[in-house]
């Protein structure tokens, strides 16, 4: 626990799922976490709480990272409390929602989590990580076929993969990594909730290729250790669960 003592992470989108168990996860390693949330104040002062009371140290800060405006208020915030950044997870991830017009995805997936690396780089220090979470419909898109209804998603995160694997030499100039961290579905998520209602039997199905979902602790745990590991080279990716996708493509 003493190696990440002074380290500070922060998660996008960390209110609920992932993101909130990741949090977890880092601050159990005794890490500074930022949780952000776009509109679930409540839900990440509570995981603040809890997370505080078992003596961790945990800022909450409102944003929506596809408005520049509030990413910058983000930086200025963490700046302030913690100085700067050793750890920098994109996990904050959407395109479903009933409101979402059809640039959302795009502008959500790819765009904004390339505007919040950028944003941030000022405050993260040499020797940090930046970890893009992303999912194997959206890291193999193209090659398997996708609900429909995920399909602006899987397209648009898969391009934000591509769009940060171009600022690797840029990140490395700063002496920063870049790691990809893929899942197959996971369990009793909002996602595989919507998925399922749009499409009933996608997690049958995926059960019958994988043999099993993931649970949102193992994802989670996978994403810390990506985050946590000193050693993988810049652009590594992280496979977690869907052994069949894996096998197909020779990895
Ligand atoms: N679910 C799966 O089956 C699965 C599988 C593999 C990989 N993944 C990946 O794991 C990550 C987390 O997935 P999840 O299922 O836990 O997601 P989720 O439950 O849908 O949570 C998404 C989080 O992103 C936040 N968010 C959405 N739009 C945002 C915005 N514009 N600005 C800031 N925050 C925003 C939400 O905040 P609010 O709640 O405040 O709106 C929420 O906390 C994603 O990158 C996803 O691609 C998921």
């Amino acid at each position: 626990m003493d190696d990440h003592a002074g380290k500070v992470a922060l998660v996008t989108g960390s209110s609920r799922g992932v993101g909130a168990e990741t949090v977890r996860g880092l601050v159990r390693q005794g890490i500074a976490a930022v949780v952000n949330y776009r509109d679930k104040a409540s839900r990440a002062n509570a995981l603040a709480d809890e997370l505080r009371s078992a003596g961790g140290r945990v800022l909450t800060v409102q944003a929506d990272v596809t408005d520049p405006t509030s990413v910058e208020r983000l930086r200025d915030e963490i700046g302030q409390e913690f100085g700067g950044l050793d750890f920098l997870i994109l996990n904050a991830s959407g395109g479903m929602e009933r409101d979402a017009d059809e640039t959302y995805a795009m502008r959500l997936n790819r765009d904004a989590q390339v505007a919040v690396v950028e944003t941030m780089l000022p405050l993260l220090r040499p020797g940090g990580r930046v970890v893009f979470v992303t999912s194997h419909q959206a890291h193999f898109f193209g090659q398997r076929a996708v609900p429909d209804a995920y399909r602006p998603v899987a397209e648009s995160k898969q391009a934000g993969e591509h769009a940060l694997r171009e600022r690797i030499p840029a990140l490395e100039a700063a002496g920063l990594r870049l790691t990809v961290v893929s899942g197959d579905l996971i369990a009793d998520t909002i996602t595989v909730k919507m998925l399922e209602r749009a499409q009933p039997g996608t997690v049958a199905a995926r059960e019958a290729g994988a043999g099993r979902v993931l649970t949102v602790p193992e994802f989670a745990e996978a994403v810390v250790a990506a985050a946590l590991d000193p050693a993988a080279p810049s652009g590594t990716t992280i496979f977690v669960g869907g052994a069949d996708y894996l096998h197909e493509q020779g990895i």
